[in-house]
Order: C-alpha cells, then structure tokens, then sequence
C-alpha cells in the first residue's frame, strides 16, 4: 500500500468515527467525495423547495381575507425566503457557489419538493398548506436537526422554529374555516382532499424504492426513513383533522389496535410524473424563477460593485 493510501484510509477512519460517536462534520473537515456531493445534492433542493414553495402562497396576499390573515401570511413567506437563504449558505459551505445552484435549479438538472407543483385555487388552500405542507416538511426537519453536516443541522435547529409556527397558522384557517358557514366547511374539505395525498408524496418514495437511503443512513446525514417519518406525520395529523371535522381522504385507511394508521396505497405514478417536471405548475414555477431571477440581475450587480468598492476601502 502507498503512502498516499494509508492517509486516506486514516482520514477515512477519522470521518467514520465522527459519525459514530456523533460529532458533527465542520465545512473543512475531510469527508468523503460521495457524501459531499450527497449534501450538495439534498441541501441545494431543499434549499430550492423552500424559494419554490413561496409562489403558491404569494399568489394568495393580495387576497387574504382580513388584515390579520395578510401581515401572517406575509411574515410566513418571509420566512421561506430566510430558509432558503440559510440553506443555500449550509450548501455554499461545501464548495459550490449560489450562482451555480440557481443554474442547477433553471436547466432542469436539480429538483424541489414535489408538492410545490400543485395550484393554490382557494384561500382554504393556504389554511391546508400551512398545515399539511409546513406539518410535512417540519416532520422531516426535526430529525434533520440531528444530521451528521454542522452547517445543515445548525440551519435545521433555526428552521424548526419558524416551521411550528407556520404548521399552526395554516391549522388555524382550517379551524376557523370548520367554524364557519357550509360553503366554507366545505373549501376546507376539499382542500384537504387535493393537498393530502401530494403531503404524503413529499416523504420520497416508499424505503424500498429510494435509492438515495442506504448511504444517507450510514451517513447519519438522513435519521429516519421516508416511510417512518411519513407514518409520524399521519399518525399526528389525522387526530388533528378530526378534531375539526375534517375527513382525510383515504378510504383504505385502517386504525390500527396500538393507536396507529396505516393508509391507502399513493399513486406513485403522479408522483414521478411532478419530480420529472410534469405536474400541474412545474413549468409555470420554473418560469416564474428564472425571470424573478433576471430581473433581479441589476440588484446582484449593483451589490457586487458596493462590495468591489468596500475591498478596496479596506486596502487603502
Ligand atoms: N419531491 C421532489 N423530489 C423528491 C421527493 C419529493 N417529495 N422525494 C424524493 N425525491 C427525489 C429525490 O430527491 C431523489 O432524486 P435525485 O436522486 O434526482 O436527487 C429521488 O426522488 C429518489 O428519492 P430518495 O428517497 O432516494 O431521495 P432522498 O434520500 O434524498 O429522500 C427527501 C428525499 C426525503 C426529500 C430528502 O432529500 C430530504 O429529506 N430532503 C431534505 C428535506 C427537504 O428537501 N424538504 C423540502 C420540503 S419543503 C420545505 O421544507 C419548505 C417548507 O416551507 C414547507
């Protein structure tokens, strides 16, 4: 064996014991190509389904149906874009640059969640969001507090904060909406019934079928499967749901005798129709990036000039 491939089994050693014995991974930290490119990959799209997830609900504030309803909404998209932007930090740590997520994102190359794809046609929509969507993804997200990646796991701790908020907000549209004249019962219905199915879409592929988990269990960078992670989010949903006389659309689910569901199968088939660029809005979001892109374009030059400007304060 060379001397070089002693080193790197050294190093090798080093990074596994981190992961075993928990200690995070720091952005100048040896670690294997394999898993930085597996970070790369899932921190830049979940960065992106954060920016992305902030058009279905943007559709809705000229629309809100109070004062009140527009300032939460407002401050729940803003913090979206705050997530995105701590996420695409975490992912800038591991050596690739903004400029080149966004061209990712544009050509096609890179997703975001699934779910993003879908229309936002009501205001019950936002209620079945905030608490189907935001439930979903914050379910997922208190186990990422624990993944193996400092940077993504500091990003996790800030972001599960604000997600509680969000999962509670849309809760309380639903509930109010429950409380509410027939027609309005009957949005929140069938809010329920278009965002359920997408909401369980958004935990991956059954743990049978995703070929990304094997190694991010090993790497401690993922802590819970898709499937266990989407069994919690129903079990705590449904409760919820009925608490307000909501029905989930699931006429295959089952209570099982320790308290727990297990629901009906989901049509994998619109599943990788919408991560393959073929949903409701995928072009439509797309469009909608790429031009919100270049049109902000004089921002990032204007910003890059005063930056120019403040290195060469510094010099002198
Ligand atoms: N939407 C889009 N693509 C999905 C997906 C979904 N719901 N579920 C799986 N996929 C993709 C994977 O990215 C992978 O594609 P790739 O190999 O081309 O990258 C492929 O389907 C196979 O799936 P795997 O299960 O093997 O992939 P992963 O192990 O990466 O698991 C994941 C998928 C659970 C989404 C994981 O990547 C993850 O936990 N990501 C971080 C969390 C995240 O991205 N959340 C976004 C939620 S939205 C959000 O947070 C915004 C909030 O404001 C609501």
């Amino acid at each position: 064996m060379t001397v070089q491939a002693v080193i790197e089994q050294e190093k090798l050693a080093q990074f596994e014991a981190k992961i075993e014995n928990e200690i995070k991974i720091e952005p100048n930290d040896w670690m294997p190509e394999d898993y930085r490119k597996h970070l790369i990959r899932q921190i830049s799209q979940h960065a992106h389904s954060e920016v992305i997830g902030m058009q279905p609900e943007g559709n809705w504030i000229t629309r809100a149906p109070s004062l009140r309803s527009k300032k939460i909404l407002l401050a729940k998209i803003q913090d979206e874009g705050g997530h995105g932007l701590y996420l695409y930090a975490a992912a800038e740590t591991l050596g690739v640059s903004r400029e080149q997520f966004i061209s990712w994102l544009h050509e096609g190359k890179a997703k975001y969640a699934s779910v993003f794809n879908y229309p936002t046609l009501n205001w019950a929509d936002i209620g079945a969001i905030g608490w189907l969507v935001d439930g979903a993804a914050i379910t997922n997200q208190v186990s990422l507090q624990r993944t193996s990646y400092g940077p993504y796991s500091r990003a996790m701790v800030r972001i599960c904060k604000e997600e509680s908020f969000h999962q509670r907000q849309g809760y309380e549209i639903m509930w109010r909406m429950m409380e509410g004249t027939k027609d309005q019962q009957r949005m929140a219905q069938d809010a329920l019934n278009r965002w359920w199915w997408p909401s369980l879409m958004m935990f991956g592929p059954h743990d049978t079928d995703s070929p990304r988990s094997e190694k991010a269990i090993q790497w401690k960078i993922k802590r819970e499967s898709n499937d266990r992670l989407r069994e919690k989010f129903i079990n705590k949903t449904i409760p919820q749901a009925e608490l307000i006389g909501l029905k989930v659309p699931d006429p295959e689910l089952r209570l099982n005798e320790d308290g727990t569901y297990q629901h009906g199968d989901i049509n994998w088939d619109e599943f990788y129709a919408v991560i393959n660029g073929n949903g409701p809005c995928n072009k439509q979001r797309l469009q909608h990036h790429i031009k919100a892109h270049q049109d902000g374009a004089w921002v990032r030059e204007t910003a890059a000039i005063h930056q120019q400007k403040m290195n060469n304060h510094g010099k002198h």
